[in-house]
């Protein structure tokens, strides 16, 4: 009789994960209370404002300035920072595909390094051999809510004279050497997209110590004004990229809810990480004291298949999504340098500075191969989900039996 549920044994658990996104009525009366007062534009309210100020207190930045998205953040933060056409910015492949759309946009051309094996972050080694004199900054990404080498990085920006932008899209919370993500370089930005920590299903926020950054960022994303300006004079060629009221209005209550989830998520993690260090075929990413806090809006693991019988990444998932275990997922399947837009330069009309001869030519993204990362998307990662660190023990517990399960019976793995 098979033990495996994928091979048609009795599931090992009958009861969901927690949910995202956690809410309550304080979410339904910020909103209600933004509806009935009529003042649903930043510019009217006190919502948007009022939480710019507490997530940058919360960051320990002396500025916030929110917009529409993440995306949006990183674009204008880009920007402000000096980075324009045909500057190259150093990046990894193991991102979401916005770290180089980002860049893109404003006619900037992303340059991949590869990550460290131990940490999935931006490899400062890889990141130093691939500057040239057309590099322009670096922009290292926080991923999963663990930061990148912001000592390295920093250090070998310094040297070159260039910028470091954080990608900071998971990163709420997060620090490194005590010091928070988003003051760790010049400029961050951050996401509240539905699938983050901090959410009003979109959203993000700029980050930054520098307030000539800051200034710009501003004007950038309020249609190129200025704070003593006429509203019908623009200044510079910004964009619409205001965040609304009602976002303003939720994000102010996740953000408070956030301190205890965000102690919940990192307890279980240590458990979880403690518990799973023990299991053959299975390692957590290398345990750093410098970060000195790991948001984690993803929980890293790394599956060999040798100790599962030779099955693979996706064969171990349906086998323990069949176990009654949705917490998993393989994340990222392809590098960015591997997605179709950049591999064919279909760029569309977004970046036509880049084809008037100020670059003199598109990178060849199909001649890029990272092993570390190639490896990453290919066969090696898995993601826990946040939510379901915000669990109890026993969930947690329940993800270890399943993997020992799996292994334990790997031969009912074949497909
Ligand atoms: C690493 C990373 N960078 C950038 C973004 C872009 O954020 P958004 O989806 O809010 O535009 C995201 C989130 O989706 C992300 O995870």
């Amino acid at each position: 009789m098979a033990h495996l549920a994928v091979a048609g044994g009795q599931p090992l658990r009958q009861t969901p994960f927690p949910p995202w996104p956690v809410w309550d009525q304080e979410e339904v009366a910020a909103v209600r209370a933004v509806v009935e007062s009529g003042r649903w534009g930043a510019q009217q309210g006190t919502e948007v404002r009022g939480f710019e100020a507490e997530f940058a207190a919360y960051q320990e930045a002396a500025d916030g300035i929110a917009v529409t998205n993440g995306t949006v953040a990183l674009k204008l933060a880009l920007t402000a920072a000096g980075v324009g056409v045909g500057d190259e910015v150093i990046m990894p492949g193991y991102t979401f595909v916005a770290t180089a759309t980002a860049a893109l946009e404003i006619g900037a051309v992303p340059v991949f390094a590869d990550i460290d094996p131990d940490t999935y972050t931006l490899d400062p080694v890889s990141t130093a051999a691939c500057i040239t004199p057309r590099t322009r900054a670096i922009l290292p990404v926080h991923l999963g809510g663990r930061p990148a080498d912001m000592d390295a990085i920093m250090a070998l920006a310094q040297r070159h004279g260039l910028v470091v932008i954080e990608d900071a899209a998971q990163a709420w919370g997060a620090s490194w050497q005590g010091r928070k993500a988003g003051t760790l370089g010049h400029v961050a930005g951050f996401s509240f997209q539905s699938s983050k920590n901090i959410t009003a299903g979109e959203g993000g926020i700029i980050l930054t110590n520098d307030a000539a950054i800051g200034a710009l960022a501003r004007s950038l994303s309020n249609c190129g004004r200025q704070p003593d300006g006429l509203w019908y004079a623009h200044y510079v060629l910004g964009g619409n990229y205001r965040l609304s009221e009602l976002h303003g209005a939720i994000l102010r209550v996740q953000l408070r809810r956030y301190p205890p989830q965000l102690a919940r998520r990192q307890a279980n993690a240590a458990y979880l990480e403690q518990a799973l260090s023990e299991v053959a075929g299975m390692t957590t990413l290398r345990q750093d004291e410098r970060v000195t806090s790991n948001a984690y809006h993803i929980l890293f693991l790394r599956y060999y298949r040798e100790a599962f019988g030779g099955a693979s990444r996706e064969r171990f998932l349906a086998a323990i999504r069949a176990e009654g275990i949705d917490a998993m997922h393989a994340g990222y399947s392809l590098p960015v340098y591997r997605q179709p837009a950049l591999r064919a330069k279909n760029f569309g009309l977004a970046t036509p500075p880049l084809f008037s001869g100020v670059y003199p030519e598109m990178p060849d993204y199909s001649q890029v191969a990272w092993p570390v990362t190639d490896r990453a998307c290919d066969a090696e990662a898995l993601w826990v989900r946040h939510n379901v660190l915000l669990g109890e023990r026993q969930d947690m517990d329940d993800i270890v039996a399943a993997i020992d399960k799996i292994q334990r019976y790997s031969d009912e793995l074949q497909e």
